[in-house]
């Protein structure tokens, strides 16, 4: 993994952001299960990713180089917030033919995709545990991503936090920044009103096309949606697809 010295002045003093993030950082301790997986596979699936002061930041001069990562060029999907694991890992098993990038800031939640990818003898899946708006910004080559998925982000549900939100159309830019021309960009909440603001995203995006969609069948249940739906939520879907 490449990265040049950092030539910017005041590097070395960002000790704190000062932009909003779409997470706070969630520590915990690792189960047993989890540290052992941990220990054994961290090294080869979480990447080495150098911060620009924060924790989960990215440093700008970085770059993911995809073909040396995976030792082959095939198609690659980038799901940001994948949680425990459970959608990434369930992919990167039915389609050994495609490379999965895993964008995780909650440790215990990549130490619990380890045990999948240890399970299931993995060899197409990686993870990098940093903030995803920065790696799509700099660190993901651009037009590199067949699909981005974006599954359940946190709803920030409060009006005073909606500027923490992920999906806005900064986002958007950035997404279509690394997507490929065709490329598919999922979605899916159990927000009624986040599902409104991703569908007017996508709508007022130059970039993409699409909006609600039926369930993707490629997306198994996970513990965050069953609690949604638990909770009597509706689940909403989108699909939009990469113009250009
Ligand atoms: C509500 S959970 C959903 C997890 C999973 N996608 C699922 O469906 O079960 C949202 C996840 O996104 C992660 N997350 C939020 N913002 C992120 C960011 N900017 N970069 C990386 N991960 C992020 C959180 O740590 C959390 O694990």
């Amino acid at each position: 993994m490449s990265d040049s010295a950092d030539t910017r002045p005041d590097s070395a003093d960002r000790a704190f952001r000062t932009e909003p993030v779409s997470f706070t950082r969630r520590g915990g301790r690792l189960n047993p299960r989890q540290q052992k997986a941990w220990d054994l596979l961290a090294k080869r699936i979480v990447l080495e990713v150098p911060q620009d002061g924060p924790s989960t930041s990215v440093h700008p001069a970085h770059r993911f180089d995809v073909a040396t990562e995976f030792g082959r060029t095939a198609p690659l999907v980038v799901e940001i917030g994948s949680g425990r694991g459970e959608v990434i890992v369930h992919a990167a098993s039915q389609s050994p033919g495609t490379d999965f990038l895993g964008l995780e800031v909650y440790v215990p939640g990549v130490a619990q995709t380890l045990i999948g990818v240890r399970h299931g003898e993995l060899t197409n899946l990686r993870m990098a545990v940093v903030n995803a708006a920065e790696a799509l910004t700099t660190m993901i080559p651009e037009a590199s991503v067949d699909e981005l998925w974006v599954h359940f982000p946190d709803p920030w549900h409060k009006k005073k936090h909606h500027k923490r939100r992920l999906v806005t159309p900064e986002f958007a830019a950035l997404a279509a920044r690394v997507l490929r021309p065709g490329g598919v960009w999922r979605m899916a909440t159990d927000w009624a009103e986040y599902a409104t603001q991703m569908a007017e995203v996508v709508a007022g995006s130059p970039d993409f096309a699409g909006g609600r969609s039926d369930r993707w069948d490629g997306r198994p249940l996970t513990r965050f949606e069953a609690k949604g739906i638990d909770a009597g939520r509706e689940i909403h879907d989108l699909t939009a697809v990469r113009l250009g």
